[in-house]
């Protein structure tokens, strides 16, 4: 696997690549990688004939207040990891690079950025809208692996692709999870023992919510009441939100109907995070 540190080597090796008329495959990661990521490495390895992955911590997607400087890292582990998979390139810049100096576009998404996530940390899918329209730019894959995990990033960025005409085919890709359902995620890195028992509650209040729609119960605000009765009784658990929304507009619905997306965000002591499940009623 060869390690590209510049986006000037970055872009020439990509250029080469496709004058062989090889197919590149394309994950943004920010780094210490679980097998959340490697399964998106590993999709894109068998679906095209050269797989690049870039680790960058950017910093455009954190609100002030938020884990920027704390948010771990470990560049020697993800590496190796890499390479087991089969990855071809590790995109590595630096933030300098990517960010220098007088650097003044961004690229926004408007409306279904809003709500949800997008609600709690304003500015934060500009930031991921921006730094995925680089690596694109700078990549050109023919293809790029988004996890279901970040539900609305993944809608965000088809959005962006679609509405931008970037023609690069976006492949999402199912959420893995711990043996107790829990989403692998960087950030489970900071629970506590004790918060990593009560983070199960995300999942069990997935769970909660997908039997009892499979029992017919289609009433959104009844079941918004129950599942918030339920992360309530999880003393290290705060919610941040819970709502389901039609997957095409992110808007709530009163009458569970359609393809929907039942998400929230959960704080486990000062840890926020998020799942998703996506249905069709
Ligand atoms: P990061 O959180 O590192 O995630 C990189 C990719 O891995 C995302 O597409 C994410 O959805 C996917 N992923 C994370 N956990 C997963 C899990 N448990 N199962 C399946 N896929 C999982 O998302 C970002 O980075 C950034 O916002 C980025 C897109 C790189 C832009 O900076």
């Amino acid at each position: 696997m060869q390690l590209i540190e510049s986006v000037e080597s970055m872009r020439a090796i990509s250029v080469q690549a496709k004058q062989k008329k090889l197919q590149i495959g394309f994950v943004p990661t920010m780094g210490y990688l679980h097998q959340g990521h490697l399964s998106l490495v590993k999709k894109s390895v068998e679906m095209n004939d050269k797989t690049c992955v870039s680790i960058f911590v950017n910093p455009t997607q954190f609100g002030p207040e938020e884990d920027f400087d704390v948010y771990p890292r470990n560049f020697a582990r993800d590496f190796e990891l890499l390479r087991e998979c089969g990855a071809d390139w590790l995109f590595y810049p630096s933030g300098e690079s990517m960010y220098p100096e007088n650097f003044s576009t961004y690229v926004e998404v408007e409306g279904i950025t809003k709500v949800l996530c997008g609600n709690s940390r304003p500015g934060h899918f500009r930031g991921v809208t921006t730094i995925v329209s680089k690596l694109f730019n700078i990549i050109r894959p023919h293809r790029a692996y988004f996890g279901q995990k970040d539900g609305q990033q993944l809608l965000v960025i088809k959005r962006m692709v679609a509405d931008l005409n970037m023609g690069v085919e976006i492949v999402p890709c199912p959420t893995r999870r711990e043996e107790d359902g829990l989403a692998m995620s960087s950030r489970n890195k900071f629970l506590s023992p004790q918060e990593r028992r009560a983070a199960v509650i995300l999942y069990d209040a997935l769970q909660l919510l997908s039997g009892e729609i499979e029992r017919g119960n289609r009433d959104g605000h009844g079941l918004k009441l129950l599942i918030e009765g339920l992360v309530e009784k999880e003393p290290l658990a705060r919610l941040d939100y819970f709502a389901i929304v039609d997957r095409r507009t992110l808007r709530e619905v009163d009458k569970v109907k359609g393809p929907i997306m039942a998400a929230l965000a959960v704080y486990i002591g000062k840890t926020r995070l998020i799942d998703n499940i996506w249905l069709e009623v």
